[in-house]
């Protein structure tokens, strides 16, 4: 089929041609927008799962789909070591920009952006930009403590309280959530507790590895109860079909079942793995409807690019210990597995192999599901290091 129609989208964040199997999802996002704008209490949504399962495409559509409500949104990714506090900056500035144009309270909107310039000047190095952007002097005293708790807390008051005004509501997005610092996350979870005890409709809604219940209640024990935290998984066998289907059908080419059924095993319902095979099943084929045949030719091409674009880059981040730790794991199956076991095929004690497991945790290239337990937070990671030659 022509290369240049393609339809399929492998990707970070990318949109999907056709996003399958999130209905669920979606209403509950819904619902947690017109509970909001109610004043009623809510409980903000964070996505949890593995990489390339669909978290950042979902938050982006939820983004414009707030935006269409007439939400005043912003979307960051926390990235290690950046300042959180000036991330929440630059949100802040592209809230204030979709907010003056909308709200008929321009008292409030002044307010709003004095409070917003108080808290860009604590972060420090912003305040050039924030100065610019909001041409007004700071609110002296609001949102200007230094603690990011505090501080947040009060912008968030002030921007809940003018949405609130306009019957509409105000919503910042993070992503990879767990890179967060302890303190700045549990300045965050602080701050969304403040808010909705308050039932302001200024919400944090976030995503990241399955690990994030557990680093956002380690910041602050009630985080578990404040957030709906839902497990985004693979796509069951229909949502990846029409995932696969529903793109090709527009243009007018179809797939017979054998193609399907070869889809479904390659990708297993890993979105990021349904938009790669069905690619290059794609520019394979070369009639309607795309084969079995096809699909296989194609899964040559794909795991090639599968191996140089997603799972090699992972593995050149990890010291050569910590990559005799991974294929340690991977020798030990597909889930997850005990780190005693890792050591003990390592022939080392548990302690004497804490340096790469936290090593390749701080780089997200694992994640513990459980106490003594651990596994790839990218999936198929273990088949691919399986396939590596002895020394590599
Ligand atoms: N529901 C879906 N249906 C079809 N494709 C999807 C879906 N969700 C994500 N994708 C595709 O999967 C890939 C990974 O999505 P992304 O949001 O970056 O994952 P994550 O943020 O969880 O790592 C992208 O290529 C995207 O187009
Ligand atoms: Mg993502």
């Amino acid at each position: 089929m022509d290369p240049i129609a393609n339809p399929y989208s492998p990707g970070a964040g990318t949109p999907p041609p056709y996003l399958a199997g999130r209905v669920d999802l979606d209403e509950a996002f819904d619902v947690l927008l017109g509970r909001a704008e109610l004043g009623r209490p809510v409980q903000p949504i964070v996505l949890s799962g593995l990489r390339g399962v669909g978290k950042t495409v979902l938050l982006l559509r939820w983004l414009s789909r707030a935006a269409q409500r007439g939400w005043a949104a912003a979307h960051l990714e926390v990235r290690v070591g950046a300042d959180l506090r000036e991330q929440l900056v630059d949100a802040t500035i592209d809230i204030l920009r979709d907010i003056s144009r909308r709200y008929r309270n321009a008292e409030r909107v002044q307010r709003l952006r004095r409070v917003a310039t108080s808290f860009a000047r604590a972060a420090g190095a912003k305040v050039a930009r924030a100065g610019l952007t909001f041409e007004v002097d700071p609110e002296s005293g609001v949102a200007d403590s230094g603690s990011l708790e505090s501080d947040l807390t009060e912008l968030l008051v002030v921007l809940g309280e003018a949405a609130a005004e306009e019957g509409s509501g105000a919503v910042i997005f993070i992503d990879e959530l767990q890179d967060a610092g302890a303190d700045e996350l549990g300045a965050v979870v602080g701050a969304c507790h403040r808010i909705n005890q308050e039932q302001l409709p200024a919400l944090i809604v976030g995503a990241g590895l399955p690990t994030v219940g557990k680093v956002l209640s380690d910041a602050r024990s009630y985080a578990e109860r404040l957030y709906d935290i839902r497990a985004v998984g693979p796509l069951d066998d229909e949502a990846q079909r029409l995932a696969v289907t529903e793109p090709a059908r527009e243009l007018g080419v179809e797939y017979d079942d054998e193609a399907l059924d070869r889809l479904a095993t390659l990708a297993g319902g890993y979105p990021f793995f349904v938009q790669t095979h069905a690619k290059h099943a794609w520019d394979r084929a070369v009639e309607s409807p795309i084969s079995g045949l096809d699909v296989e030719v194609g899964a040559t091409q794909a795991e090639i690019a599968l191996r140089t674009s997603f799972f090699s880059p992972r593995v050149e981040r990890a010291t050569p210990a910590e990559r005799r730790y991974m294929r340690a794991m991977a020798a030990l199956g597909d889930d997850a597995v005990s780190t005693s076991e890792v050591a003990a095929a390592l022939g080392k004690e548990p302690s004497a192999t804490s340096v790469q497991r936290d090593g390749l945790l701080a780089k997200g290239l694992v994640y513990a599901p459980e106490r003594g337990q651990i596994a790839f937070t990218v999936p198929h990671m273990s088949e691919f290091l399986r396939s590596l030659p002895g020394d590599a």
